[in-house]
């Protein structure tokens, strides 16, 4: 292993840079050259890739967002696109990568060694969305969770002093960790999250039984799931039969950005440095995570195949802390 790539691929996660900082000073330490290839596989179909010195990974520690930027490339969803990739790798005279991003990269990444002889690969896990198989968490979820708390309490202010239901939509796209855990933090009344079938009944139900109790106000965290921007039509429904005032907030891109907290910059920073560990034992393949404070090397196939589970236990606790 003598010079490796480091991408950023998927939507971007704060703690990125974070990560790319430690994949590169850990690969200088072991006297490996690096580069940095730009866009994600956009990049890597095209072999757009720039030196990675000490120089060109100062002062990122704390930014958000991904000094590589990244794309959704289409290229790469198919075999001709993949195939232009190996050759790109090739010319680069990569022995491995580094690929930062979430279930989608590791699919393209999975195909990429599936079909084609190339460098080592080696995936770690960033995703505000947290859905990946193989980590406890991605690096982004702790920022962007944290966001979304910060609009809870904000809105809370407002929906007491007016006396009014709250609809809060959050990113996670089919998962609902990013609902589960802002929607407990925030002391929200009910979570809509994708991996419980959504009843309009139940949840007009639970927020009149708060308002029996003598609640005022109540807000709901939504997941985005499916259809970004579903908030609004649940949120007319469940105002309709409850006959109360209500309002919608989409959070949207607002989770993304921003300095990643320092739960994102330690857990980026530790799974950069065991990504090309990993590369410098031979590994390919796989995605470095963290489960139960340990790292765990996971088939990249895996990652994307195998549905994470969210925690039974917040979601046990969430019913009686929610009332
Ligand atoms: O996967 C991360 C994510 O932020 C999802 O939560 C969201 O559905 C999606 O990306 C938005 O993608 P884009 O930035 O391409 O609109």
């Amino acid at each position: 292993m003598k010079r490796i790539g480091i991408l950023t691929s998927g939507g971007d996660a704060p703690g990125m840079n974070a990560c790319i900082r430690a994949a590169v000073r850990t690969a200088l330490a072991h006297d490996l050259a690096v580069v940095g290839i730009r866009r994600g596989y956009a990049g890597l179909v095209t072999g757009d890739a720039v030196p990675l010195d000490r120089g060109a990974i100062r002062n990122i520690i704390h930014l958000g967002g991904t000094v590589l930027e990244t794309s959704r490339n289409p290229d790469f969803y198919t075999e001709e696109g993949r195939r232009r990739a190996a050759e790109a790798i090739d010319r680069m005279g990569l022995d491995g990568i580094v690929l930062i991003g979430g279930e989608g990269t590791f699919h393209g990444a999975s195909l990429l060694a599936a079909e084609n002889d190339t460098a080592a690969l080696v995936g770690v896990p960033g995703s505000i969305d947290n859905d990946v198989y193989g980590t406890d968490y991605c690096i982004g979820f702790d920022t962007a969770a944290n966001c979304a708390v910060q609009a809870i309490d904000r809105i809370r202010d407002t929906a007491r002093s007016h006396e009014r239901l709250f609809f809060i939509e959050v990113m996670g796209r089919t998962a609902g960790f990013l609902a589960l855990e802002s929607g407990i933090a925030g002391g929200a009344e009910e979570l809509v999250i994708p991996e419980e079938d959504l009843s309009i009944a139940r949840i007009s139900e639970r927020i009149g039984a708060g308002f029996t109790i003598g609640k005022k106000s109540a807000i709901v965290v939504v997941a985005e799931g499916k259809t970004p921007g579903i908030s609004f039509e649940i949120a007319k429904e469940v105002s309709e039969r409850l006959d109360f005032d209500s309002r919608v907030v989409v959070l949207g891109h607002l989770q993304r950005g921003g300095p990643p907290t320092l739960r994102d910059r330690v857990l980026g920073s530790l799974l950069g440095a065991a990504a090309v560990e990993a590369l410098l034992e031979g590994r390919s393949g796989c995605m470095v995570g963290e489960v139960g404070g340990d790292l765990a090397c996971t088939p990249l196939e895996e990652t994307w195949q195998k549905k994470k589970p969210l925690n039974e236990n917040l979601r046990r606790i969430f019913l009686f802390l929610s009332e």
